[in-house]
């Protein structure tokens, strides 16, 4: 039997484009070869899809083996072209068109054409895929947008569908699937841009009214803390309301956990699994910053990752409880990363933990959080990528299930 061959997205136009390339280095020089037939195709940051032949020294791990041996653990930068091989193929790849429609199967395979001219010629170009992992992150590649291409399609894939996606995504919205499903969540209240543009000394009130300063005040659809800002009083409220309002129409604002004088714990749990998902030991992320901002996350050294996270057994059952009832309630599947702030305090005390947000792709190079928490939990980075393949497989086929009329 033909080894069943495996896609492998990488870049895209969000953000986080440059920690894709990290991602997915990692997973191709991870990925079990002799099991799987591997494909890389790049998403330029202008979003051209491309493919090549040399993309095989991302596979042989040659340049990117640097930035994921576990043993070395190099805070990864992001942008550092060192780290990031898939920069060659983004720049002298081939083009490469998936057409937005079911393709003629034998064997199941779905063919990409790999010539956007020639999609009448699309035969002799087609690269034949059973299956894609989207390691892709934000905008464009975590938001449900690629997910619905890919159904379109009809090629499985890995991860959350579209629904899971976008409602995972978009903070406002997914904060309300957590609320109905009973988590606990932080305060906050959500102001559109024009709203604030009409009437901010209206929204200043709303906030004031319902809120205690510090506030976080964050764009609904974004990540890796881009354009989140903590309001520290009144003054610092509007330039940060205008700074999200920079990046999405729609702005959250919460109320601070850990009040003034102290910071928020930050505790993260990763999920595996569809319809029966298992939650890993949780670590904790102590950010080298006030808080975990985009330069602690990727730019400066300094933060610190703690696993398993130094909270009672207690709080352990009830952070991975919490981390799969989130992902259920945004009907997430195969992987996502549940973070939660936690109120400071000494232990045995009870302090109170929030669910923060869930994220459908988290970073996953083989020293990322989502990994690290895996390997703490006896899941190896390889075997990771092997359960998250077939758990793509699964779902395709029991989606194959549903009749679309009767
Ligand atoms: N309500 C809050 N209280 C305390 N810290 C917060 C709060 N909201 C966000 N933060 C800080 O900001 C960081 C980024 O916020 P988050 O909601 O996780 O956005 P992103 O999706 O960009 O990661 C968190 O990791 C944490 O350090
Ligand atoms: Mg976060």
């Amino acid at each position: 039997m033909a080894k069943p061959r495996v896609g492998i997205l990488f870049g895209g136009r969000s953000g986080e484009h440059e920690v894709s390339l990290l991602s997915a280095a990692s997973v191709l020089n991870a990925i079990d070869k002799t099991k799987y037939e591997v494909v890389p195709i790049g998403i330029t940051k202008e979003g051209h899809w491309v493919t090549a032949e040399h993309a095989e020294r991302l596979l042989k791990g040659e340049a990117a083996d640097r930035s994921v041996r576990p043993t070395e653990e190099k805070h990864l930068r992001a942008g550092d072209p060192e780290a990031t091989p898939g920069a060659a193929v983004l720049a002298t790849g081939e083009a490469a068109v998936v057409p937005p429609e079911p393709a003629h199967r034998d064997a199941g395979l779905a063919p990409f054409q790999t010539d956007a001219s020639a999609l009448r010629r699309a035969a002799d170009r087609a690269i034949n895929v059973d299956v894609i992992f989207p390691v892709l992150h934000g905008t464009f590649g975590e938001d449900g947008t690629i997910q619905g291409l890919l159904e379109l399609a009809d090629i499985a894939y890995v991860g959350a569908g579209v629904l899971g996606s976008a409602a995972g995504m978009d903070k406002d919205i997914m904060k309300s699937l957590f609320r109905d499903a009973g988590l606990p969540i932080v305060k906050h209240v959500t102001v559109l841009r024009g709203q604030w543009e009409r009437a901010p000394k209206k929204v200043q009130k709303l906030v004031e009214n319902k809120l205690k300063y510090p506030v976080f005040v964050k764009p609904a659809n974004l990540g890796s803390s881009v354009g989140i800002s903590k309001a520290h009083d009144r003054t610092e409220l509007g330039p940060s309301i205008e700074e999200a309002a920079k990046f999405d129409r729609k702005i959250v604002i919460e109320e601070g956990v850990g009040g003034k004088k102290h910071r928020a714990r930050e505790i993260e749990c990763s999920v595996l699994g569809n319809d029966d998902p298992k939650a890993s030991v949780a670590g904790e992320i102590i950010p080298c910053k006030e808080f975990y901002d985009y330069d602690a996350k990727y730019l400066v050294e300094g933060s610190e990752a703690v696993i398993p996270a130094k909270i009672t057994k207690a709080e352990m059952k009830t952070v991975q409880k919490l981390a799969i009832a989130a992902f259920q309630a945004v009907d997430c599947k195969g992987l996502a990363r549940v973070d939660f702030l936690m109120e400071p305090g000494v232990q045995k005390k009870s302090r109170k933990i929030f669910v923060n947000e869930i994220n459908t792709m988290p970073g996953f190079t083989a020293i990322s959080m989502y990994p690290k928490l895996w390997a703490a939990s006896g899941v190896s980075y390889p075997e990771l990528i092997d359960r998250l393949i077939q758990l793509g497989i699964e779902r395709h086929a029991d989606k194959k299930r549903n009749q679309y009329s009767r």
